[in-house]
This record gives structure tokens, C-alpha cells and sequence, in this order.
């Protein structure tokens, strides 16, 4: 592509598109020259923080308050399981009513569709229901004219549903965890595992066709730049270099697979 652009759903507070930013300046230069790189995120409070973290890359990157027709990635880290989710149980929806729980009739007839697509409606156990993920990556597909989709997130497949048989729906509060958003008196960060076969099977409905889902740390593994970094490190005898080697090497054992990488194209990119 000529001009890429790249846009960063839900930027938090500007780390990633920092690093990346960085890395192709320095390693991909010419690729920076006509790289283009956008951030979509709803909290000003974030954006401003983004605007600071990134000064240095005045006229490289811009915020849309919008998704728009483009050619390029677009991708995330850890923005779907922001999303809310429908708590369902065999037939029944979790509702929150006076501080208490209620287990009552499905909201909405589109939860029944997502759990009959799946596969999930005689599942004895919660499940969770993201509509609106469904309804992000068909903005997603609507605005990608050609190119690709990368969502890195913490997740699961049906297949590994069954693990969670309480569901996934935790708040998190300074560094508490609460089960149970219930819990809480104060605002919190409430965020559930991404369902990536839903991410997958309704990508391929919005002609965004699945080139890869596996683990991060199998994707980390394959990455020729991230292998050139382990071996560069493990030769350093540098302090630093030690320290951050086994900081990566924790975080490969630590991730297991509950941090997956899909990436997505649209039918255009492969010709
Ligand atoms: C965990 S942070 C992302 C971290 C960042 N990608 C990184 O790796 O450094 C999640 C971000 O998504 C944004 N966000 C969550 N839900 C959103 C929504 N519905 N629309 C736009 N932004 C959203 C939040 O404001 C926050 O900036």
C-alpha cells in the first residue's frame, strides 16, 4: 500500500501505539515516511493522555472520534473485552436490580440468535454474549475497504468454554479483583474474556475472512523481530538486558493461552 494507515482501536494510554510507533521509525523507516496512524477511543481523559505520551509524533498520528472508509490495519490490544456483555444461563439473563442478582427472560431476540449460531443453547453453565463486538467488527468490515484485522486480546474459543463455567465477568478496582461487579460501590474497570469464534464466525458473514487465530505467545514465537530480540538479549550481559530477558521469558510461561491473536482480511487483500 502506498499510504497505510493504521488505526488503534481504544488506545488506553498510548503505550502500544508508542512502541510501535518507535519501532518503525527505527526499523522500518520508510515505512514510517508514509505510514499513516490514527486512534479511536472514547475517554478524553485517555485521548489527552495519548496526546501527551505521543508528542514526539506530532503529524504521524491523529484521533477520530469515527471509524472511516480506509485501506490499512486496523487492530486493538485489549479493547473487545471492554465491550459489554449479556450474562446468560441456560435460557435466562442475569439482570443487577436493587443491589441484588435476578435471573429473568432474555433481553433481546439477537442473544438467542448469537447462542443458536454458536452452539451454545443447551449449555448448562453462564454464558457470556457480546453483541456489541458483533456490532464493532461489522463497522470494522463496513470501513476496512482493504486490508486487515488484528484483535489481540485475553479470550477464549468454544471449545474452551467449558472452562469457564461461572463466566468470565470480573471488575477491577486499584489492584483488587472482584467476581462480582455487584461488589462494588465505586466506579471500576468491568471487563469480560473475547469470544473469539464469535469474532470469527461473524468476521466471515461481514467478508472479513480469518487468516490466523493462535496464542500470543505462539505468535510472539513466530515473529522473526521478537526472536531477534531474545537472541540479542541472551547474548547482552548488560544489567538491563538480563533483567528484561527474564521479564519476556516470564511473560511467554505466564500468558498460556489465554491471550490470543486473530487476525483477520478482507476478501480484497488477498488478490
Ligand atoms: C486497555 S485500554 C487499551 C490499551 C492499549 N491498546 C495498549 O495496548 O496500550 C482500552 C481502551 O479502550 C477504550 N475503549 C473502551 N471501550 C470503548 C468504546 N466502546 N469505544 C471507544 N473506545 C473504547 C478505553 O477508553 C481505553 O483507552
Amino acid at each position: 500500500m502506498e499510504k497505510p494507515l493504521f488505526l488503534e482501536l481504544g488506545g488506553g494510554s498510548g503505550a502500544l501505539a508508542y512502541d510501535i510507533l518507535s519501532y518503525c521509525r527505527q526499523r522500518e523507516p520508510e515505512l514510517f515516511e508514509r505510514l499513516s496512524y490514527y486512534i479511536y477511543d472514547f475517554s478524553p481523559a485517555l485521548v489527552s493522555l495519548q496526546r501527551n505520551r505521543l508528542k514526539d509524533f506530532e503529524g504521524k498520528v491523529f484521533w477520530c472520534e469515527e471509524l472511516f472508509p480506509m485501506e490499512g490495519v486496523i487492530f486493538s490490544n485489549e479493547f473487545f473485552d471492554c465491550l459489554p456483555v449479556h450474562v446468560v444461563r441456560e435460557g435466562k439473563e442475569l439482570y443487577v436490580k436493587d443491589r441484588s442478582e435476578e435471573w429473568a427472560e432474555i433481553s433481546e431476540p439477537r442473544i438467542w440468535h448469537v447462542l443458536r449460531r454458536l452452539g451454545y443453547e443447551d449449555l448448562k453453565q453462564v454464558v457470556e454474549v457480546c453483541l456489541d463486538c458483533i456490532d464493532f467488527l461489522k463497522k470494522v468490515s463496513e470501513n476496512l475497504l482493504k486490508g486487515y484485522h488484528l484483535v489481540i486480546d485475553y479470550g477464549y474459543t468454544s471449545k474452551e468454554l467449558h472452562r469457564f463455567p461461572e463466566g468470565t465477568v470480573v471488575a477491577y478496582r486499584g489492584h483488587k479483583v472482584y467476581s462480582k461487579a455487584l461488589e462494588l460501590s465505586e466506579p471500576a474497570d468491568i471487563t469480560a474474556h473475547v469470544n473469539f469464534s464469535l469474532l470469527e464466525e461473524y468476521g466471515r458473514d461481514f467478508g472479513l475472512e480469518k487468516v490466523f487465530l493462535m496464542s500470543l505467545r505462539d505468535f510472539l514465537l513466530s515473529s522473526p523481530a521478537f526472536m531477534e530480540e531474545l537472541e540479542k538479549l541472551s547474548f547482552s550481559e548488560k544489567p538491563e538486558d538480563i533483567e528484561r530477558l527474564s521479564r519476556l521469558k516470564t511473560m511467554l510461561i505466564s500468558m498460556g493461552d489465554r491471550f490470543k491473536v486473530l487476525l483477520q482480511r478482507t476478501l480484497s487483500s488477498s488478490s
